[in-house]
């Protein structure tokens, strides 16, 4: 497929992020395409540094291209805690709250990121957000019931507060789309979320919610990438904010 504008933006937070990866490492991969320069740049940086990692992926697309790059993978079961994974995000706001799900793994992405203790989320500058709701809300149900489900679901955001909602079951390619863990995906249109947290709670009170989008407190660090090669890396915790450029050589 041909690269994009925004691919240029997407390789140079993906290029900035790989350095933090250092020898002896577990780390967590991301899905997504923001996530796959990222597993191109560390299959590379691994050749560069002879770096000897254990990588677990988030879903099995990601498997398959971390597979054809080199790296070495191995399962959460079998390390149980990673040091570190890397993931792209569909929004970011300004107090590191995202919504992902875009790609579907957000069950496997959630499970992986909450057991990393350093989570770096990397995305094209758009993606920095300040009010989260404008990319749809994926929310991932079990296929039984899943009708219901949705009517719950309705009558929580009314509940809530919310209007002028749709949700989507999602499809692809004329049918429904079922995740690795053979979920189905309602996508939430909500247009602003002003109150992620509780939202994000409340949806997985729901029979049948198996996980949601909301991502909270899974951010340490957020690595905006522009199509020029500038990054700009924000820590959540201490608010520092760091640039650099990347040089996109005859990479992208
Ligand atoms: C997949 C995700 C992705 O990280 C998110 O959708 C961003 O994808 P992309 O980098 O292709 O924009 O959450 O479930």
């Amino acid at each position: 497929m041909k690269n994009t504008v925004t691919d240029r933006a997407k390789y140079a937070a993906a290029a900035a992020a790989v350095d933090y990866v250092k020898d002896g490492m577990s780390v967590g991969l991301g899905t997504g395409s923001t996530a796959a320069w990222m597993i191109k740049c560390l299959g590379e940086r691994i050749l560069e540094h002879s770096l000897k990692i254990k990588a677990v992926p988030t879903s099995v697309s990601t498997f398959e291209l971390a597979t054809q790059c080199g790296i070495s993978l191995t399962t959460l079961d079998e390390v149980g805690l990673l040091d570190l994974t890397i993931d792209g995000t569909d929004e970011c706001d300004e107090n590191f709250n995202m919504i992902k799900g875009g790609g579907a793994a957000l069950l496997h992405e959630k499970v992986v990121l909450a057991a990393s203790s350093q989570r770096i989320i990397i995305a094209d500058s758009s993606k920095y957000v300040k009010t989260l709701g404008k990319f749809a809300l994926p929310v991932e149900i079990i296929a039984f019931g899943w009708t219901s489900s949705k009517q719950k679901i309705e009558c929580l955001l009314n509940e809530l507060g919310f209007s002028n909602f749709k949700i989507d079951l999602r499809q692809k390619n004329g049918v429904i789309l079922k995740t690795d863990e053979n979920n189905y995906v309602l996508d939430l249109n909500l247009g602003k979320i002003i109150d992620p947290i509780l939202l994000s709670k409340e949806l997985n009170t729901v029979p049948g919610v198996v996980e949601n989008g909301l991502f909270v407190k899974l951010c340490d660090l957020l690595v905006l990438g522009d199509i020029s090669g500038g990054v700009r890396a924000l820590h959540s915790e201490s608010g520092k904010s760091i640039e650099s450029v990347v040089d996109f050589g005859t990479k992208i």
